[in-house]
């Protein structure tokens, strides 16, 4: 039986292994409680899984390193300042809890955007950085172990080797498979073989420097994300070819919270919530206590979907909505600031 979506209605999951990647990072396995479930996916995608943290269930998006198929899932968690749910995940969850989960879903794939075939050969360079790894590594295991024949550049960013989320698998992987080449950049070498850098236009260049020829897949955060893409548009690469993917959030990053007072008033759950203009909206309805979904936080996911009907709000991120729901006053709270007062409907 395959996992398939089925409206809005999350299935149960439970932890059937979890293990440290590295010190602040651990990887998960998670099966169907009755593991009659396949998980099939798009190799980059990721789920919305719902984790209930003191009494509430919380939700977060996180990508898939697991191959589409298998009987689990799997997903790579990192800690982070004040991550209410990855922290929780980290230091709390055990094996045999439960979890909440949507079915997979998102653009960044390998199967909706395949890497071009160049010259007779299908090349792809796959560049992360931190807890990027993951939907970029779920890429090369699937062209991997399907033999698609893919030449694969695996540049990704660390602190150390320690750091590495997956550092085992990679040489493991660099060794073992031919189309593989890894290249690790570290802050710090220590005692590896790998080179000390920042990556700049000009280590891209050194590392891959048949780059031009290849498909990008880039994730990681957002400020490294923006870097590489300044670095590709210099060195003359054709964007076309380009794709990536960031779990940073999206709003308030570029805007500051003022000091003017605005009203959100939300009709359908008779709530009216003082806010400040510049403040996220997502942030102000679930500090309201509304029932929004706020999973992935960047404006990938569309799970927090809702319609501004008076008012206006300064978005970063529009992403999955249709161009008829943006016309309708559809936004992603998550990357919505508010400009003014503002009603809203949510659901
Ligand atoms: S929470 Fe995913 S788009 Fe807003």
């Amino acid at each position: 039986m395959f996992f398939e979506w089925q409206g809005s209605q999350p299935v149960t999951l439970r932890c059937v292994d979890k293990y440290h990647e590295t010190l602040d990072t651990v990887s998960l396995k998670l099966a169907d409680l009755s593991e009659s479930l396949l998980f099939e996916f798009k190799a980059g995608q990721f789920i919305n899984l719902g984790v209930e943290v003191n009494g509430k269930i919380e939700c977060r998006a996180y990508s898939l390193s697991s191959l589409s198929g298998d009987d689990y899932l799997q997903l790579t968690i990192k800690r982070v300042d004040a991550g209410k749910v990855s922290n929780y995940i980290i230091d709390k969850l055990l094996v045999g809890d439960t979890v909440q989960a949507l079915p997979p879903t998102g653009e960044f794939n390998c199967i909706d955007h395949p890497p071009v075939t160049l010259q007779g050969k299908k090349k792809a360079l796959l560049i992360s950085a931190g807890c990027g790894i993951t939907p970029v590594f779920a890429m090369a295991k699937q062209w991997l172990s399907n033999d698609e024949k893919v030449d694969i550049e695996f540049l990704h960013i660390a602190r150390s080797q320690q750091e590495t989320i997956y550092f085992d698998l990679l040489e493991t992987y660099h060794a073992a498979y031919p189309d593989f080449h890894l290249k690790l950049l570290l802050k710090n070498r220590g005692d590896t073989l790998y080179p000390e850098g920042r990556l700049d236009a000009q280590w891209l260049l050194e590392l891959v420097s048949d780059f031009k020829q290849r498909t990008v897949y880039l994730c990681g955060p957002r400020q490294f994300m923006q870097d590489v893409q300044g670095y590709l548009n210099e060195l003359g690469f054709d964007m076309a070819n380009f794709y990536q993917e960031s779990f940073t959030p999206a709003a308030s990053e570029e805007t500051t919270v003022s000091n003017e007072g605005a009203t959100v008033s939300v009709p359908n759950f008779a709530q009216s919530i003082d806010a400040k203009k510049g403040q996220v909206l997502a942030e102000v309805l679930e500090g309201a206590g509304l029932p929004l979904i706020v999973a992935c936080r960047s404006g990938i996911c569309g799970s927090c979907k809702c319609k501004v009907r008076q008012g206006s709000v300064s978005s970063a991120s529009q992403e999955t909505l249709t161009a008829e729901e943006i016309e309708q006053g559809y936004v992603l709270a998550c990357s919505s600031t508010i400009e003014s007062d503002l009603e809203v409907q949510i659901g």
